[in-house]
């Protein structure tokens, strides 16, 4: 049996008129650019964050630059954030001005640690940016507070966590959140796209005005400020506005097939931790093994395709070099890095496919 890691494919096919409807409408409209696809889509993806205001933006990496840049994030900041995350949350901060400074991660769940945030501030701390890692939120309510105890702005990073719960809310539980829809992603687009998504309309507006040249709402040829190209395209809101209606059976069914995995890998292997009142919606399913390389090859050997995510930590890319973190500066984040192997993980993955992962990989531990 051959089992992609992700199968865009497949799920195309199971949506394809719908698709095929949107994609057409928007080449009749031929209005390509802002318009009433991309309003539809800001609109009803800030409902389903439960929240009052969202822009479309080019990618989750624009999302975050864009949300920084309104939360006042700039030269000679220091920004405290994890190193286990995909580098995109790391070079925002940095194409900002600012500084990432990278705390640890929990040993369960290996999300950012909030009893390493205190010591990480300094005088020059502004920000925090905690990341809901593979599908499940941080420890919010401890960020949160820590955040108000030193006066510091908060930007989650939820390019992994659509649909996500932390006590029964959505991100963003503070002001603002940063989305990706990144094809792969649990909600994503036919190329590029992320948002903003907030509740304060100070950054939406700051950030609605940035991401179209400096123009407010309703400008056309009038930029009161210096913005930038940072816009979502009217085929990929068309496409995400679809693909959003699905999003909840979807997020569902990551649910049970992750289910499955641990009812039957968790004596072999360490299965994603659940912590209790979060809904973990499954973005990536890491499991965690001393044998990694050795279990990769015998599932490659038997088509089931697998991930690593993410094998170097920002902490120790060569693009950080500069920042003199040395290997063993974060223990937990670089033992994931080791030892982390993705599993396929996917709404459109049939009890058989996942039947046959789990065959596998005991089939590995029991030889
Ligand atoms: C945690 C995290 N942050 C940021 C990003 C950047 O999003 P994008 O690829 O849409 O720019 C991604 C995804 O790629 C991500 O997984």
């Amino acid at each position: 049996m051959k089992i992609p890691f992700v199968d865009l494919k497949a799920q195309y096919l199971n949506i394809q008129s719908e698709i095929d409807e949107a994609i057409r409408g928007v080449l009749n409209e031929t209005a390509f650019i802002m318009g009433s696809r991309k309003e539809a889509f800001e609109r009803d993806f800030a409902a389903f964050c439960r929240a009052p205001f969202c822009v479309g933006v080019g990618s989750g990496t624009d999302a975050l630059y864009l949300a920084l840049k309104a939360l006042g994030v700039g030269p000679g900041d220091e920004v405290i954030t994890v190193s286990h995350t995909f580098i995109a949350t790391a070079e925002a901060i940095s194409a900002a001005g600012a500084t990432p400074r990278f705390v640890d991660v929990e040993p369960d769940g290996q999300l950012m640690n909030p009893a390493l945030i205190e010591e990480a501030i300094t005088p020059r701390t502004k920000a925090i940016v905690p990341v809901h890692l593979f599908g499940q939120m941080c420890e919010m309510t401890r960020i949160l507070a820590i955040a108000d105890r030193h006066g510091l702005v908060v930007l989650e990073d939820a390019a992994q966590a659509h649909a996500a719960e932390f006590h029964g809310k959505r991100s963003p539980l503070c002001q603002v959140a940063a989305f990706s829809f990144y094809p792969g992603k649990n909600l994503g687009a036919y190329g590029d796209a992320g948002a903003v998504v907030t509740h304060d309309n100070e950054i939406y507006k700051h950030v609605f005005c940035q991401h179209d040249h400096g123009r407010p709402k309703g400008f056309k040829h009038e930029h009161p400020a210096l913005g930038f190209g940072y816009r979502m395209d009217a085929l990929q809101a068309a496409i995400l506005h679809v693909k959003l209606r699905h999003l909840e059976r979807w997020t569902d069914l990551r649910r049970k097939h992750a289910a499955r995995y641990r009812e039957r890998l968790q004596e072999v292997v360490t299965v994603p931790h659940e912590h209790p009142n979060r809904r973990h919606v499954y973005h990536l399913y890491p499991i965690r093994t001393q044998k990694r390389t050795a279990l990769q090859q015998h599932l490659q050997a038997a088509g089931i395709s697998t991930g690593i995510h993410y094998p170097i930590p920002a902490h120790l890319q060569p693009c950080y070099g500069f920042l003199g973190y040395q290997r063993g500066a974060l223990p937990v984040t670089e033992q994931c890095a080791d030892q982390l192997l993705s599993l396929p993980m996917y709404a459109d993955l049939t009890d058989a496919q996942v039947d046959y992962v789990c065959d596998r990989v005991l089939e590995f531990f029991q030889k």
